[in-house]
């Protein structure tokens, strides 16, 4: 593997390697020699601090960022008081894109006490040129800006920064390339995020996320599974599958493959404890997916399944390819087959046009379906996408009323539904210490439901028989066996 080269074996004097990742191991060893000098200067490293905003997606992305950093030579900061500060940003709501603003002039006074300081932005937002427009005019004080497709990059433009002395911008519009075997520094050791693919091509009305990260690429198979078999070498024990649209992974391959067919080789990894995966689009999901989650024993009985709306003259202005009946059946279908399933799901509320009527088929399906939870959204306009040029946006305070509702219906029937397992021992995944009560340790059950039961550190990344005695809204409180 490339990452056991040890970077002082690396010939910094000559040009940088064309091929990758090679060149970014070459950036990676110059900015060692960087962080020496620092290091003689200051007396010691130089501290880098990532914050993410967004999805699993940007969560992942940001231990690769935090890997190619530790292998420069930076040592992890814990707060914005740090050398080199790195926003991997998020723009599919835009308050996630004020936050961003917000936390810039604050930067920007930090840098003024310490004006060695580096500041980067990366991540979807950088993706749309106004953005980038603006930051250029108003937040000076930005050094490094890239995108989505060039995250590999890092130390390459750190060093780029370092030697040119002026804002360095490199964003690309889109890219062909996955570039594998790059350092990661993951959050937990017993679980893992893998990306299975890149980028959406279904361009939701609403979405801006086909703009920011491109058209779908899918990893080889080898690749992911190679990637897998290292990380429970490592001790992982869980692994979540990430992309856009994890249903249609394969389908562009020079060798195609299905995604349940990718799940079936995933599954035969020795070790590995636990499957999840994210997202699938409704439109997409096959039955051999079904056939596949059924028969395996280690594909937790968790399944995230975004409906948006409830109604179908909705969802077809949202050109999601569903209707509310077929996605009715489909859960059906998943329940026939793996009753003990749990259902999670994203809802927009105030979709351009939205009705009460078409409202009242949003609250039909939650009251169906029985979500275990659901993530709810108020519409928010996003420039470039179809639906920003729809007449008819609803206007804000009947939204707040819509979206209050449902929420209410959403997290009382989630507290009926997670008092199902209560009295149950089940099978947990113990994550962290608990942040609330002393002496107690926090995990998940395979549907995904959060416990709080007695123990100690030493249970961290463990899987463990827990019984469920109380369920307390969203959460169970419970005893280990
Ligand atoms: N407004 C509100 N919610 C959105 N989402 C995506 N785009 C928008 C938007 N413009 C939600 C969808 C998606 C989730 C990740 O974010 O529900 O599933
Ligand atoms: Fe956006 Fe739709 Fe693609 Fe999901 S499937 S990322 S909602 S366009």
């Amino acid at each position: 593997m490339y990452n056991e080269i040890h970077l002082n074996k690396i010939d910094i004097a000559g040009e940088p390697p064309a091929e990758e990742p090679a060149r970014q191991y070459y950036f990676m060893a110059k900015c060692q020699d960087w962080v020496r000098e620092f290091e003689q200067k200051k007396g010691r490293r130089p501290t880098a601090f990532i914050q993410t905003f967004g999805c699993q997606m940007n969560a992942r992305d940001s231990e690769k960022l935090l890997g190619i950093l530790e292998e420069a030579g930076f040592v992890q900061g814990a707060d914005e008081n740090s050398d080199f500060v790195l926003y991997n940003t998020c723009t599919v709501r835009e308050n996630a894109n004020l936050k961003v603003y917000g936390r810039l002039g604050y930067l920007g006074g930090l840098k003024r006490k310490n004006p060695d300081m580096l500041i980067a932005l990366c991540g979807c937002m950088m993706q749309e040129p106004q953005v980038v427009e603006k930051i250029r005019k108003s937040y000076r004080h930005v050094d490094i800006i890239f995108g989505t497709h060039n995250i590999f990059r890092l130390a390459e433009l750190i060093f780029r920064r370092l030697t040119e002395k002026k804002m360095v911008v490199d964003i690309w519009e889109g890219t062909d390339a996955i570039v594998e075997d790059l350092p990661v520094e993951r959050k937990y050791p017993f679980k893992s995020g893998v990306n299975i693919m890149f980028g959406c091509n279904n361009f939701c009305s609403y979405c801006i996320v086909p703009y920011v990260r491109g058209r779908e690429r899918s990893r080889n198979p080898e690749d992911i599974i190679h990637e897998i078999e290292g990380l429970v070498a490592d001790g992982v024990v869980e692994v979540m599958l990430l992309g856009q649209n994890v249903n249609s992974y394969g389908k562009t391959l020079e060798e195609p493959i299905t995604f349940a067919e990718l799940l079936r080789r995933v599954e035969q990894i020795d070790g590995l404890e636990r499957i999840r995966f994210m997202t699938s689009h409704p439109k997409d999901l096959s039955d051999e997916l079904i056939e596949v989650m059924k028969n395996s024993r280690k594909i937790c009985k968790h399944l995230h399944l975004p409906v948006q709306s409830g109604s179908s003259r909705i969802l077809k202005q949202m050109n999601r390819k569903y209707t509310k009946e077929q996605y009715l059946e489909l859960v059906d279908k998943l329940r026939a087959a793996v009753p003990d399933i749990s259902l999670t799901t994203d809802i927009i509320v105030g979709f351009p046009g939205e009705t009460e009527e078409d409202f009242q088929e949003t609250l039909d399906v939650v009251r169906r379906v029985r979500y275990d939870s659901a993530f709810t959204f108020i519409y928010s306009k996003r420039t470039g996408t179809p639906a920003a040029a729809m007449e008819d946006q609803v206007p804000e305070d009947v939204v707040k009323d819509r979206f209050d509702r449902l929420l209410k219906e959403v997290q009382d029937i989630a507290a009926q539904v997670v008092m199902r397992d209560e009295g149950t021992v089940q099978k947990v995944l113990v994550e962290e210490m608990d942040t609330h009560e002393p002496g107690y340790v926090t995990g998940r059950l395979s549907n995904n439901t959060v416990v709080h039961f007695q123990g100690d550190a030493s249970l961290i990344g463990q899987i463990v028989d827990v019984s469920l005695d109380e369920a307390r809204g969203f959460y169970f409180m419970g005893t280990k066996r």
